[in-house]
């Protein structure tokens, strides 16, 4: 969590060369519960030193580009192992003295390696088994000191080592599923190679994550800003855990909540988890700000802007409200480590820029609170885990996300009280009926969006003028890329019915077949 801290696990490097699949390394090496971190492909040796490995990502460019990613060599001298895979491999031969040859044509797809001699890195893995490849270039001519260890019908350098330096290759890619025993490679880099033990566990973190935020906050006080969300909640919960009644939350009702999440919330937290938790109802000063606004970007910029007013007087009333008049130094967050990875964008590849996040709508920095952020270091699936050890309940640690702005996002046009409420009846049964088919959790996200148009209908013998409401049910890893899901009909056919019949208003229910891109997952 800070900087300069003395590490109980090894750590692993990961730079990043601009692959699709830095990402899922990293993760890869998380599930051999070694802890690894992504560095941008120019971290220097000397930052690199404290690892006890390092591996380094493939990447679309080629090591003959004037524009390629660039290391810095001296990482070779080290004495710390690396692993190279694809571009990493390249760059390896292309800096220690082999020889690569540039390829505009790309081995792409499945393909078997055999392999040859003994190395740790292949060690109890059969003889000949199945790798995925995606490279344009491939190495020719191996450095001095290197020796073929696997072999391609393609090529006789696809896994090359130097036992003395440590050094590995790997041309295809053991990262991603469509190499079955590529987890046994990492495995064996992690534990023969570079003598990692399996110790990253999420009790382990749990562990040392509150010693470290009880050493770090001492006898200071604590806000967060809880939205009942996964991160804010798992957030909460870790630091109640280490330092009890010195957080305070603040949940702020915008008017733009789902139905019944406010008592829910406070329920939950204050009620059963006893977490100090103070409730602003600032729905009317939301909503008169926002009425007559159609606009969604002016409609995003209020929230915001609100949201940092009700923040700030929130914050002072508990400052007036404390005991000692301490102010409350610390502001928690709930921030993941997506948002965290230093990345740079390489050949316009987005997947390498940093996610913008939207944490409690950036809160200005004149409010003077040092940032308490325990679960930067970890993944979305792992934060999950961290909720369901602190005991937090799998309707909470499972939840769909939903945008900070709220349901003003899904009610394209003007946000009015009416308008809300329709929304909110419609939402209800979509999440409901998910639960209830079993689908919920199966996806990313499934809402109602409430459009600004209205259709001509017919209920028993009267013709109707009313609105539309639109289901967007969709798949997705990260939320920057989707697609939307094929539910099966009678899932479509009962939300469709039981909106058109329960919620006034409605009279026609659309389903959104669109993908991101181009589309996005929320209408504003
Ligand atoms: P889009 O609509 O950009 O959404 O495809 C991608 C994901 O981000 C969520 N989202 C937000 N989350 N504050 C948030 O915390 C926001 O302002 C916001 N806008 C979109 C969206 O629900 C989806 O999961």
């Amino acid at each position: 969590m800070s900087s300069g801290k003395a590490f109980s696990h090894s750590r692993i490097a990961i730079l990043d060369f601009g692959s699709q699949y830095t990402q899922v390394i990293a993760r890869r090496v998380r599930e051999c519960r070694v802890y690894s971190e992504i560095l941008p492909h120019h971290a220097s040796a000397k930052r690199l030193s404290d690892f006890v490995g390092i591996i380094l990502s493939g990447g679309p460019a080629s090591v003959f580009s004037a524009a390629a990613p660039k290391l810095d060599p001296a990482i070779f001298s080290l004495g710390v192992p690396i692993l190279g895979i694809c571009y990493g491999v390249q760059l390896m031969a292309f800096h220690l003295g082999g020889s690569v040859e540039f390829s505009d044509r790309r081995e792409y797809g499945a393909g078997s390696i055999k392999i040859v001699g003994q190395s740790d890195l292949f060690q109890s893995l059969p003889s000949e088994f199945q790798v995925w490849n995606s490279h344009g270039d491939k190495v020719t001519a191996l450095p001095p000191g290197f020796r073929a260890i696997g072999e391609t019908e393609n090529s006789p350098y696809a896994a090359v080592e130097d036992t003395n330096r440590r050094l590995f290759g790997l041309q295809f890619h053991p990262e991603v599923a469509h190499t079955p025993l590529g987890k046994e490679v990492l495995e064996n880099f992690l534990y023969r190679v570079c003598g990692c033990k399996p110790n990253w566990t999420m009790g382990s973190f749990i562990e040392e994550t509150c010693q470290e935020i009880r050493n770090k906050v001492q006898d200071d006080k604590v806000v967060l800003g809880l939205s009942g969300g996964v991160d804010s909640s798992v957030a909460a919960a870790l630091i109640h855990r280490a330092i009890g009644d010195q957080l305070t939350c603040i949940f702020v009702n915008n008017g733009l909540l789902r139905a019944r999440e406010a008592e829910t919330v406070q329920k939950f937290f204050g009620e059963n988890f006893r977490i100090r938790l103070k409730y602003v109802d600032a729905s009317e000063r939301f909503l008169g700000r926002l009425v007559g606004v159609t606009d969604p970007e002016h409609k995003r910029k209020i929230i915001g802007e609100e949201f940092i007013r009700v923040f700030e007087t929130s914050t002072k009333e508990l400052t007036a409200e404390n005991e000692q008049g301490r102010r409350y130094r610390y502001l928690a967050q709930g921030t993941l480590y997506p948002d965290v990875i230093e990345s740079v964008a390489i050949d316009g590849n987005p997947a390498a820029v940093i996610k913008s996040h939207h944490n409690v709508g950036g809160l200005p920095e004149k409010m003077h609170f040092e940032l308490l952020e325990p679960l930067r270091q970890l993944f979305k699936d792992e934060v999950r885990q961290v909720g369901l050890e602190l005991d937090l309940p799998k309707e909470i640690v499972f939840r769909q996300p939903f945008p900070g702005p709220g349901l003003a996002v899904r009610v394209v046009g003007e946000v009015t009280e009416e308008r809300l409420r329709i929304l909110r009846q419609a939402d209800e049964i979509v999440v409901s009926e998910m639960k209830v088919a079993d689908w919920y959790y199966k996806v990313w996200q499934s809402f109602a969006v409430l459009l600004p148009v209205r259709s001509v209908g017919v209920m028993g013998d009267q013709r109707t003028y009313e609105n539309t409401v639109a289901l967007r049910i969709v798949e997705s890893q990260d939320g920057m890329t989707a697609d939307w899901v094929r539910v099966p009909y009678e899932i479509l056919a009962r939300i469709s019915s039981r909106i058109s019949n329960e919620v006034k208003g409605v009279n026609r229910v659309c389903y959104d077949i669109s993908s991101k891109p181009p589309s996005t997952i929320e209408w504003e």
